[in-house]
């Protein structure tokens, strides 16, 4: 992976909110890192430049950093969600935006975009706004499957870990309706050969 930027090659201002965010949940943080190596590597296979693989890293470091602005008794739950706290975490995307604009970096504004649109669905049944198709900033369409497949590679008090062959089956049946289908199958080779693979 020599193509893939160091992350020293990233601002200041995105490590210091990273460390931030491991202060507040190390659990996050840490699925923020894993989620920037696999996103990097799907974003070189999609062919992007240089400028948009950097945006690409930040926005994935960055991604949940809105969660800092959830309260302990959400994040921290160690259980599902009800329909109340589901919809308190979802404002997570828009938090995150808001963040990241502030830092003010090269391209603040576009790395907002890519937070506040992680979770839209390739349908449009996504948040916060319900864009769908290619509406959906690349970048977020790409992000968005990086977080999935990590989110359930790793164990939670609530949820094991699952192994690759499993995940895989469960994103297969969310292509078209939560992943662009073009960058699937994109993921779908680069995963095989990652060192993310679960
Ligand atoms: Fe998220």
């Amino acid at each position: 992976m020599e193509d893939v930027a160091s992350f020293e090659a990233l601002s200041g201002f995105t490590r210091a909110l990273s460390v931030a965010l491991h202060e507040r949940d190390p659990y996050t943080r840490f699925h923020c890192d894993r989620v920037d190596l696999l996103a990097c590597e799907l974003g070189i296979a999609c062919g992007l430049s240089a400028t948009d693989i950097t945006m690409l890293r930040i926005s994935s470091v960055l991604h949940d950093i809105g969660k800092i602005g959830i309260p302990d008794s959400v994040l921290l739950k160690p259980a599902s969600l009800d329909q109340d706290e589901w919809e308190a975490i979802t404002t997570h995307s828009i938090r995150g935006q808001r963040i990241a604009c502030a830092t003010q970096l090269p391209n603040a504004e576009q790395i907002g975009t890519v937070i506040r649109h992680h979770h839209e669905y390739f349908n449009g049944a996504g948040y916060p706004d319900g864009l769908a198709g290619e509406s959906i900033p690349l970048l977020s369409r790409i992000l968005s499957i990086a977080d999935s497949y990590d989110a359930m590679a790793t164990p939670r008090i609530y949820q094991r870990a699952r192994n690759h062959d499993e995940i895989m089956e469960i994103l297969r049946t969310e292509e078209n309706i939560k992943f662009d289908p073009f960058i699937f199958r994109k993921f779908a080779e680069v995963i095989e050969r990652s060192s993310c693979r679960a």
